[in-house]
């Protein structure tokens, strides 16, 4: 595969709680590396996966060779994975996977743009196609770009931010941009973290629309799930995590108030989830082998026999 490849992360929590038995059929939604998928493969299920980034189903062709046809790679957004199954008439399943997030293939190529320790292009693209991080931050106004950062990078200073990416433009490199945002925000060199992390999440995320897929997908895998199959959810930060966790609140039947990335509650449905588990995070050795897996935490709940609650995102 790649030459720096992806440490799955969670490997052994996940697998517990898909419990793949011989002859199931398992979504992998973000095949990523494979790592994944191929410990499924290994423990005998059958497993349909997908990822919105070409370059990974190219990479996991190899994969697909070794797997006595048990493995299909679906170059698809997860929001779409019903329809998808549905087509190939691979619905219902045992069990669903999301590894929300990017890969680290994808950060470290700095051709992709994802990333502020190389220099590349203002790219951010998992799908490799639609509007760039370029077309976003040289054409939408001031106020647009403030709301992305406040929202999605939870960044204090959005406006002050925002005003400075726009006197700058146009910025067509991911080190420009990361210069202009030390600037408006002043850069220590001791700095625990870079100043323009937030700023890169929030733009990868608007640019993606990561937080609308995630819950489109949760809605999704609600309607392949088989009675009885498994969820489980890897995020990397606290605003997926809320909507994960939110999103079992409200099918496994005790919901909060709503939230405007999720389905408006369908009153009188039916709990379509139960047995919600805890939160899972890494533990110590993980860490140590994996920086990535300290901010990861995994959530699973099984589907019960209800039918899927209606409502759109
Ligand atoms: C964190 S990586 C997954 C790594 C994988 N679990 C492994 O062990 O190799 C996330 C992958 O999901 C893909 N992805 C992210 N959001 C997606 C979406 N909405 N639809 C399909 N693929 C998505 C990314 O392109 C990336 O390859």
């Amino acid at each position: 595969m790649r030459d720096a490849p992806h440490i799955p992360v969670l490997l052994a929590e996940v697998v517990d709680a898909l419990a793949p038995a011989p002859g199931e059929r398992l979504v992998d939604a973000t095949f990523g590396a494979g790592g994944y998928s191929r410990e499924l493969l290994e423990r005998g299920a059958e497993v349909a996966a997908f990822d919105r980034d070409p370059d990974a189903i190219e990479g996991g062709q190899i994969l697909v060779g070794e797997s006595d046809g048990r493995l299909i790679l679906i170059e698809a957004p997860f929001s779409a994975m019903d329809s998808e199954l549905d087509a190939r008439d691979l619905a219902p399943v045992d069990g669903v996977v999301m590894d929300i997030g990017v890969s680290s293939m994808q950060l470290d190529q700095a051709e992709r743009g994802f990333s502020f320790q190389g220099d590349g292009p203002l790219d951010m693209r998992m799908s490799q196609a639609g509007e760039s991080a370029a077309d976003f931050l040289n054409n939408a106004d001031e106020g647009a770009i403030a709301d992305v950062l406040y929202q999605y990078g939870e960044e204090p200073r959005s406006r002050r931010v925002a005003r400075a990416i726009v006197e700058a433009r146009p910025l067509t490199t991911t080190g420009q941009l990361a210069t202009v945002v030390r600037k408006a925000l002043g850069h220590k060199a001791h700095d625990k973290k870079d100043p323009a992390t937030r700023t890169f999440q929030a733009i990868r995320i608007h640019v993606n629309r990561e937080l609308d897929e995630l819950v489109e997908g949760l809605v999704a895998a609600e309607r392949v799930l088989k009675p009885g199959g498994r969820l489980a959810v890897v995020t990397f930060h606290s605003l997926e995590d809320r909507l994960v966790k939110r999103f079992f609140k409200q099918r496994s039947g005790s919901m909060p108030a709503g939230s405007r990335h999720l389905p408006p509650a369908a009153r009188g449905a039916d709990p379509s989830f139960e047995d919600v588990g805890r939160a899972v995070r890494a533990g110590e050795a993980e860490v140590a082998a994996n920086p990535r897996a300290r901010s990861a935490t995994l959530r699973v709940a099984r589907r019960t026999s209800a039918a899927p609650w209606v409502g759109e995102a």
